[in-house]
This record gives C-alpha cells, structure tokens and sequence, in this order.
C-alpha cells in the first residue's frame, strides 16, 4: 500500500472520498475502494472485471499494450525456448527457479504421484464412450477430494503442497483416460523412467500391443505448449479456482470449477473452435474475405476464433512462440500444411484490415494452437483438455497464493439492482 491518496467528489453532494492507491513493483496502481462505499455510498461498476484488480499477486505479469508475458519475472520466450515445463511448475509454485538438486527432488516427487485410485478409471468408464473430455475432466478432478479425505485441509500448508502436487501429476493421466475411453482402447499406465511430457504422450498413444516411443520433435512441441499455457493472470477460469476457493471449497472442487470455465468457446476453447473454424472454411470453400466480413458484421454473432485478448492489444507472445514451433514441426514431422498455409493467410488478412488494427485484435495463443495439437495426432475434443491440463500448475499456484494472503476473503461481488421495487403479492 502507498502514502498516495485519492480524492473522489460527489457534484451532486459535494461530499469526497479519499482513498488509497495501491501500487505493485510494475504496471497500473489501483486506488483501493473498500470504503468508497462507506465513505460515499457509492459502488464501482465494473462488468467483466476489466479495469478492477481482484487481489494482488507475484505469480504472473502480463503487459497487454507491450506484448510481455512474465512468470515470476521471467519471459514467457525465454522459458519457452531454455525450460521445462516442470521447471516452469516449480518456478509459478515456489517464486524461485529450482536448482539441480531441487529440480531433481520435484520430477521426483511428481513421478510419484501420477498414478490414479483404480476405482478413478472404474468411475471415468461410466461415461457415454463419445462424452466431451472436459465433461469428463471437470467431473473427475472435483470426484479425485473422495480419495484424499486425509489432505484436503486447506489451512495445513503441507495438504495444500501435497493436494498441488497430485494435480500436477495426475492430470496427464486423466486426460490420457478421457481419450482411451472415447477410443476404447485400454488404459495406459504411467511411466516413472519417462519426463513428464514424454509420459503423457506415451499413457496417449501407447497401445498394448506395440512399443510406442515419441519423436523428439513431438515431445519438444507438446512441452512447449504446456510451457506457454501453465498461467496468465486472472484469466476467466483463475478468477474462478479463486472465487470458489475464497469459500473454503477444497482444492479439487476449486481446480475443477476452473475447468468448467476453461470449456468456454470465448476462453480455452478456442483452440477447438479455430480449428472448427479453419476446417470449414477449407470445407465450404468459403473466402477468407468473407469469413472476415462475418466477424465485423455486428449482427451475426460470428467471431474470429483465435483473435483478440481481453489484454493483449498487441501481439499475445505466445502465438508468436506457438507459430514458430508449428512451422517446425509441420516441416519436421509433417501435418496439415494446407491448413497451417490458410492459418497464415488469415492471420495476414486480419493484421491488414483496419477494423481488427482499430480494435487492435491480433492472434492470441489459440491461434496456432489446435494445428500443432493436430499434426501430434491429438484429437480436437481433446485440445481444451489440452490447456485445461497444462493450466493447472497456475490454477494451484494461484489458489495456494489466495490462502496465504493477508487481506483474503470470501469474494462477494455487489450489484446495481434494476428489478422492481417492494410489491405486495395479490391479496397479501
Ligand atoms: C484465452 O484472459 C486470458 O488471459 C485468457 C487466455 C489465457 O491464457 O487464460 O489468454 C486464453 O482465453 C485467449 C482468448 C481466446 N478466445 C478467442 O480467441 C475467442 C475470440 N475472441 C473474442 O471472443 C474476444 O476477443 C475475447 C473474448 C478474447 C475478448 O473479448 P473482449 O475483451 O470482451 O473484447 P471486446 O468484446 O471488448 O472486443 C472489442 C471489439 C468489439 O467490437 P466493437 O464493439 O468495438 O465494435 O472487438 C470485437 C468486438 O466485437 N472483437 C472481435 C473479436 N474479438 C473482439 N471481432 C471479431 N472477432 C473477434 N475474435
């Protein structure tokens, strides 16, 4: 908190509010209205929450006009291309880069933890065989708080470290269990010998019948991707781990209402819509002029998926990031060239029509997303999973962040009421 202040007057009064402001180590100050309501009887409104900040947090920084994604202070380009994902997960959990020996204790303790109660897969295999995966994740993760009935006190520091690092582990396996079910392949179980992202790709796509062994061009796209999709401030779906957590909700049933909002088509599932999008382009041999005029045309509610950012009004780094990888693995590994080809020319189109550079809605990091999931032979029900997985070392990062916080407390949000007023029921 600062010594500064500010001064808000109500004309119609002439009473003033002063308020504090408070300032973080870099980007906007915020002035603190707790007691503008007290002091003046005024509320701030706000839909979306775009221009309010719903706590204060060291996690991540994102600067939209400038393009700039940090992890604890770290750019987003530079862990892409030099770490880890599960460097990344210790770095968003802990504050600090792991050294040698901590970094070795962490995959350790990770691979530790990757394998589900039998009964979990019993329960996932009660679902339709065609059930969307983020039906069958969101379910699964709230169900895993019946298994861990001995840490799921969210006051015990080391339940809340135990109950992270069980998530952590644990959603490739899920994940790889919603697509085996909907292929009604066996599930695969995991591999401690395998890194993290190996791992997932091999409970994916190992069969019994055959060995299975992922290129290193696969492996290295699919760790990049989890690195660029592990957090990003208080998106929709982190808003929501913190709201639901602010009620004492245990961890599971916090991440798993997390998930229920990543399903979004407007949030994580954009990734699934692009691809929706590029398919039928190519498929109805509809022009990119026209699917352009669709999206700037007000009264059909079409929009480009993959455009745009609540924040970012400049490039979102991690599509610039996510580009590079998807041009190097369609060269290396082959893939949906024509697809990645129309990609390019609508994001070229895009960048060179003034209502998208009024609005200033550049690709963000579903853009090119989905075209990498696809060349790795992930299925498109299964790229919001995608995120929803890598995304959940931020989800925990941030839930563990609002429980160690001085000033934390149940989020109850106000309203400005426009129903009617006091009416007495007929005859009453
Ligand atoms: C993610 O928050 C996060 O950090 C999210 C995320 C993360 O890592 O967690 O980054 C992941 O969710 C990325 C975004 C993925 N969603 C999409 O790609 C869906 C398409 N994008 C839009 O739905 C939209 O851009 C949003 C939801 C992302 C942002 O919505 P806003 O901030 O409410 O944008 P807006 O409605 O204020 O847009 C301003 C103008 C409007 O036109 P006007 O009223 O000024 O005439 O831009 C237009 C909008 O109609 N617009 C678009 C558009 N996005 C905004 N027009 C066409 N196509 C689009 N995609």
């Amino acid at each position: 908190m600062s010594s500064k202040t500010v001064t808000v007057t109500d004309p119609a009064s002439g009473n003033t509010a002063e308020l504090p402001v408070v300032e973080g180590t870099v980007g906007n100050n915020a002035i603190d209205v707790r007691t503008l309501a007290k002091q003046s009887g005024y509320f701030t409104y706000d839909p979306g929450f775009a221009a309010t900040a719903s706590c204060s947090s060291a996690i991540t920084y994102i600067d939209g006009e400038q393009g700039i994604l940090l992890h604890r202070g770290y750019p987003i380009e530079q862990l892409a291309s030099k770490s880890s994902y599960l460097e990344v997960c210790y770095l968003l959990l802990n504050g600090e880069l792991p050294n040698s020996t901590e970094s070795d204790d962490f995959e350790n303790i990770i691979k530790n933890h990757t394998m589900v109660h039998e009964n979990i897969g019993r329960f996932m295999q009660g679902f339709r065989y065609d059930a969307h995966p983020m039906a069958m994740l969101s379910a699964t993760v709230a169900a895993l708080a019946s298994f861990y009935h001995d840490s799921i006190d969210i006051n015990d520091p080391e339940h809340r470290q135990i109950t992270a690092h069980r998530l952590i582990a644990k959603m490739p396996t899920l994940a790889s269990y919603c697509y085996k079910h909907y292929r009604g392949q066996p599930f695969v179980y995991p591999r401690n010998n395998l890194s993290y992202t190996e791992n997932f790709l091999h409970l994916m796509f190992a069969v019994p019948a055959e060995e299975y062994s992922p290129s290193p061009a696969a492996i290295r796209a699919m760790e990049t991707l989890l690195i660029l999709h592990a957090d990003h401030e208080q998106n929709a779906s982190t808003s929501t781990v913190r709201l639901a957590g602010s009620s004492g909700a245990n961890p599971f049933a916090s991440i798993a209402a997390g998930i229920a909002c990543l399903w979004g088509p407007a949030h994580g599932g954009a990734n699934e819509a692009v691809m929706n999008m590029l398919d039928d382009i190519m498929e109805t041999g509809e022009t990119i002029e026209s699917t352009i005029a669709r999206a700037k045309d007000k009264n059909d509610p079409f929009r480009l998926m993959g455009f745009g950012h609540r924040v970012y009004k400049n490039y979102d780094p991690r599509a610039t990031c996510i580009q590079g990888v998807c041009h190097d693995l369609l060269d290396e590994l082959g893939g949906d060239q024509p697809l990645f080809q129309l990609a390019r020319e609508l994001e070229e189109a895009v960048l060179a029509d003034d209502y998208f550079k009024e609005r200033k809605l550049f690709p963000n990091v579903d853009f090119y997303s989905g075209i990498i999931l696809r060349a790795l032979n992930i299925p498109m029900n299964m790229f919001t999973a995608m995120f929803a997985m890598a995304r959940t070392v931020g989800w925990i990062a941030h839930w563990q962040e609002m429980h160690t916080d001085p000033h934390f407390r149940i989020g109850r949000p106000q309203q400005i009421y426009t129903g009617p007023t006091r009416r007495d029921y007929p005859g009453a």
